[in-house]
């Protein structure tokens, strides 16, 4: 009989197991086309439709999978304000109904999507039911155990959990270059903004112990403002959202705040990484998505460094699963998101058009001239990517051996801040060819340094501190990706594509082939691949 379990604040998802195979993952965001969506809490869309996506969303799974009533059905005791007013039993069918706890599902997710049997698991971002820095260690048959759920160290008289989280984010509030937002919607996409403009610049020294001191004062709560404005008063810094800081100073904030966050995780991580010095290290919650601390790790350690597709809040809802199965063997998720959900009307899109020609294509070649002559080609196909990043499925490439392909693919399709880097894409035994990395980094999660005699080649997925988010494949992890990053190596003599998110501006990795016509249509985007159909503008 299958389990199901779900997470109800921002980035929700919804996952099926049945017999130990995940049947499903549904993200929220995805399903909607409301980047971060939650169903209630926090970010939900439309706040006055719980019950509509409390009864519609369970009948849309389970008319899909064939299935009346579940064994189990996992979630936390957050989100029972989802079911508050409405009868769970009625809308979700389950024999039992079992409360889990949010670091925990972080960590069981990390642990059990890796290949280890033992791991030493650190936990942290701004939110969670059961912490929110907290350490486990995890062994494949005992499961996972909670060392410590860690208080902030500079507030000793009282309970508050150390978050690192939040006063990294609240930074983005203040600097120039990142686009200003409220602060709930800011919370979740400032950080990686930040991590962008970080690299511009220059750490402060001087500085650095006061922004320690500022994650260590907890700007947690109604007075973040005034906390930041101490850090401001003491750094000789206006930190004001009407004056927001510009240039060179913004850019200094942003790396010494990057430094001091790292620096805050080694306080706390390094005695237990040398009381368990002989096993891998996992790290997860959302500020595993920080890709800058996770590559330090893997750069200052011997230690295998492992982080999963789904770190942040996207991850509970598999993680609470996973922590109640146990599954023996390393679970896969990387492409268990949705096909394309109106994949059924894809004639209708490509026969209402008289601009286009459509192509069944048999192998790569005319995609792949079209990507050496410098053209912009959105990819949608197959299940979908699950988690945060765009890996081959759901992405726009395009090829970054021309010089401007930056600035190109920016003026005509994405339209992203200045800052912000384009990653590359290489196969797995290339890696170490053209970037100083030697293993994985299948879901982008670090960003080792492009090796200094393919920089001129590769200048639009290179960032300014020389470094590129890298995403390693492998035939067996994606056939179509791996044969074309072979064959444009055979033409071209680089191996490594452009790979960035196939979305609208603003909204989430795209479900819909709707969507893929309307970029094609709105933007100056050259082509589209639908499946096996080659779409090209005439
Ligand atoms: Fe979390």
């Amino acid at each position: 009989m299958a389990n199901i379990s779900f997470y109800g604040s921002h980035n929700s998802s919804y996952v099926v197991e049945e017999d130990g195979k995940i049947l499903l993952i549904l993200e929220l965001e995805r399903f909607l086309n409301y980047k971060n969506s939650g169903i209630a809490q926090y970010k939900c869309p439309r706040t006055e439709s719980i019950l509509f996506f409390a009864e519609y969303i369970p009948k849309w799974i389970m008319n899909k999978l064939n299935i009346t009533e579940f064994e189990n059905c996992y979630y936390l005791n957050t989100d029972v304000i989802i079911y508050e007013k409405y009868d769970l039993e009625k809308y979700l069918p389950a024999k039992n109904y079992i409360h889990c706890l949010h670091h925990e599902g972080h960590a069981a997710g990390c642990f059990y999507q890796s290949s280890y049997n033992e791991m030493l698991v650190f936990s942290f971002d701004g939110g969670g039911n059961d912490g929110k820095f907290n350490i486990y260690i995890c062994e494949r048959e005992k499961g996972v155990q909670l060392l410590e759920s860690v208080i902030n160290p500079a507030i000793n008289t009282q309970h508050i959990y150390y978050d690192l989280g939040f006063p990294y984010m609240l930074i983005g509030q203040y600097l120039k270059d990142i686009k200003f937002e409220c602060l709930g919607d800011g919370n979740l996409v400032y950080p990686g903004k930040i991590m962008g403009l970080s690299s511009y610049g220059i750490v402060n020294e001087e500085w650095l112990p006061e922004f320690m001191k500022y994650y260590k004062s907890d700007p947690n709560g109604l007075n973040f403002e005034e906390k930041i404005k101490k850090l401001g008063d003491i750094i000789n810094i206006e930190f004001d959202t009407n004056n927001r800081i510009d240039g060179e100073l913004a850019w200094n904030i942003a790396a010494t705040s990057q430094r001091a966050f790292e620096d805050c995780f080694l306080e706390i991580a390094k005695p237990y990484m040398d009381k368990y010095p002989d096993i891998p290290i996992g790290i997860t919650g959302g500020c595993g998505l920080n890709i800058l601390l996770n590559t330090r790790l893997v750069n200052e350690t011997t230690r295998n460094i492992f982080v999963g597709p789904d770190p942040n809040d996207c991850g509970i809802a598999l993680g609470i699963i996973l922590n109640k199965i146990k599954p023996k063997e390393p679970i896969d998720s990387t492409y268990l998101g949705s096909t394309l959900l109106d994949l059924d009307n894809i004639f209708n899109y490509i026969q209402s058009s008289n601009i286009r020609i459509a192509t069944d294509i048999l192998d790569n070649e005319i995609l792949l001239n079209d990507l050496i002559d410098g053209k912009i080609i959105g990819i949608a196909r197959n299940r979908s990517e699950y988690g945060p990043r765009a890996l081959g499925n759901r992405s726009i490439i395009c090829n970054p051996s021309i010089p401007e392909m930056k600035d190109i693919l920016n003026s005509k399709v994405k339209h992203r801040e200045w800052y912000r880097p384009f990653a590359p894409v290489v196969k797995l035994e290339d890696v170490n060819k053209y970037f100083e990395w030697n293993k994985e980094s299948r879901w982008m999660s670090f960003c080792p340094k492009v090796r200094e005699e393919w920089r001129d080649k590769l200048l639009a997925v290179t960032h300014v501190d020389g470094t590129a988010r890298v995403q390693t494949v492998t035939r067996e992890q994606n056939e179509f990706l791996y044969d074309l990053l072979t064959n444009l190596e055979k033409s071209t003599g680089v191996g490594v594509l452009l790979n960035t998110s196939f979305n609208l501006d603003g909204k989430p990795i795209l479900s819909t082939v709707k969507d893929a016509f309307t970029i094609l249509e709105n933007t100056q985007m050259d082509c589209l691949l639908i499946e096996n159909y080659y779409i090209k503008k005439i």
